[in-house]
């Protein structure tokens, strides 16, 4: 067994199980998890804070890594990377209070993060790697999903359930993979990414980075950030940070935000109002990335921070926001968005979507999706969420994916076409055909693929129905497509 002495030089990329305390059903529970260390700090000798270590839990999803204590660690089952130094304390500066060694890529393979069971392609029973169309080479991932969830309560910080799973689910650590491919951040390549593939997909280096914020206030809610998002440095060294709910703004103490709430007019998104449900009091917002983008900025910052592999920074002009909010007498306060590119060669219909974890697992996300293909319908055309999806994407796209279509069988029970069920609601070919995959309700039949509507799916659909949930309404939808010219669609600076 190492000491502690022995240990910390060489702690940096080394593997060890660690004492890993999660919030399972509001209960805490304590197991011994294999982790990567990836960070170390307050490492000098006379440091009168302790030896933290940043930690990635093998199998699981980034957004668990976190700070932990020597005691923590298992000293006594110590491996080492090949290629790790052997010296970490002298090859780094290491400040007070700083972060001291930040290898930039964590391990290939693609850990998974934990959701309890209850996705579609779960409930089904089918491998989870028949419903999303194959475009671009991604990794296996036909097994379960797991997750931590998170969701805050008013004034609560983040709970987090979690229970070790088998799967491979794509996003989970999407964008590590071949970690040495692309390790330099420019925004000329980020430009040039936009425009040729409209992927908001990031650089690595800037993806594996460690989470620098530790929770965000915004309205009554605190929130455990889940990423690394690069606002300020500065921000990386408080407990917590503020934003403004109607601009989006970030400040970082409660007496600044103070200062910015008296000032700051804005009361709703800075869009025009393209859908009001007064029964529900949900809004929905368009609002052009040319023409607000600072908001649209702020906006983007504060989405990374949820997720780990997509998302832009600043540039935000070649992408139609579109944000959901609930109203009270205060104003309309955000729930979610997602953006949506101006023009998307691969037709696509989103780009990236959030629920704001202290709104997840309430049925917005659907509604976002929902949505997003309402603007389809209206566009004339089928859509897909841009690739890669993260493991809660794909959760709920396979959700909407499998209702959406069951509901069409059975008002025509069943006697529709993939393409014609692609016209009624917009879905790709593709995606209906890995639904109807994994829902079973594909037969290969005297050399014909016939859907076959089972009285078990069936059953399904009339629970769902009598669940009752919250859905968008067409004809509250009041929205012309925009349209651009082509120098409007020419970006740039
Ligand atoms: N565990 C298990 N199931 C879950 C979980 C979870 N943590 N979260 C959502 N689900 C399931 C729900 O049960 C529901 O399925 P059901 O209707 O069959 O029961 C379905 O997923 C959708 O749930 P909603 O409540 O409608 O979705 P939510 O508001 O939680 O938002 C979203 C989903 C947007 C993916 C949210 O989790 C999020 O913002 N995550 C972080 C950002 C992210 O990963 N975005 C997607 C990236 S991919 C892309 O951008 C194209
Ligand atoms: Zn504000």
């Amino acid at each position: 067994m190492l000491s502690p002495e022995e240990f910390i030089p060489q702690a940096v990329g080394a593997r060890l199980p660690v004492n890993k305390v999660s919030v399972v059903n509001g209960e805490e529970q304590q197991h011994w998890q294999k982790a990567e260390i990836l960070s170390i700090r307050n490492d000098e000798p006379n440091s009168k804070h302790p030896v933290e270590f940043y930690v990635h839990y093998e199998g699981f999803n980034k957004r668990l890594d976190e700070w932990v204590p020597l005691s923590a660690l298992d000293l006594s089952k110590v491996k080492f990377g090949k290629t790790q130094k052997k010296s970490a304390p002298n090859a780094v500066p290491g400040a007070k209070g700083t972060t001291v060694a930040a290898p930039p890529v964590t391990p290939s393979g693609n850990p998974a993060s934990r959701v309890e069971g209850s996705g579609s392609g779960a409930a089904f029973g089918v491998p989870h790697n028949a419903i999303v169309p194959q475009k671009r080479k991604r990794p296996d991932r036909d097994r379960t999903p797991s997750e931590k969830q998170s969701q805050a309560t008013p004034m609560d910080t983040t709970s987090e359930q979690a229970s070790q799973d088998a799967g491979n689910v794509e996003g989970g650590e999407g964008g590590e993979e071949g970690g040495e491919e692309e390790d330099t951040f420019s925004k000329e390549k980020e430009l040039e990414k936009l425009r040729v593939g409209g992927s908001m997909t990031q650089c690595l280096t800037e993806v594996a980075r460690l989470k620098n914020i530790n929770k965000i206030v915004m309205g009554k809610y605190e929130v455990e950030a889940w990423y690394f998002s690069p606002y300020p440095e500065e921000f990386s060294q408080l407990p917590r940070i503020y934003l403004c709910e109607f601009c989006l703004e970030a400040v970082g103490s409660a007496r600044q935000f103070e200062r910015h709430r008296a000032k700051c007019t804005l009361r709703h998104p800075p869009g025009n109002e393209i859908y009001r449900d007064e029964q529900s009091h949900i809004s929905f917002w368009e609002i052009d990335g040319k023409r607000q983008r600072q908001y649209c900025r702020n906006l983007c910052l504060l989405s990374k921070l949820f997720l780990d592999h997509k998302t832009l920074y600043y540039d935000v002009d070649p992408f139609m926001f579109y944000i959901m909010t609930s109203s009270d007498n205060v104003g309309h306060h955000f729930l979610g968005y997602f953006s949506k590119e101006k023009h998307s060669s691969e037709d696509y219909n989103v780009a990236c979507i959030l629920t704001l974890p202290q709104h997840q697992r309430m049925g917005y996300g659907k509604l976002l999706i929902q949505f997003s293909y309402e603007l389809s319908k209206i566009e004339k055309k089928t859509g897909s969420p841009e690739k890669p999806l993260s493991d809660l994407g794909l959760l709920s796209y396979r959700s909407y994916w499998a209702d959406t279509i069951l509901e069409k069988l059975y008002e025509y029970k069943g006697e529709l076409s993939i393409q014609e069920l692609s016209e009624e609601t917009s879905i790709t070919p593709d995606d209906i055909m890995h639904t109807l995959q994994a829902l079973d309700l594909i037969k290969y039949y005297r050399g014909l693929y016939v859907i076959y509507l089972s009285q078990g799916n069936m059953q399904h659909h009339e629970k769902n129905v009598a669940k009752n949930r919250t859905r968008i309404d067409p004809a509250k939808l009041h929205w012309t497509p925009p349209k651009f010219t082509a120098s409007q669609l020419r970006y740039g600076y």
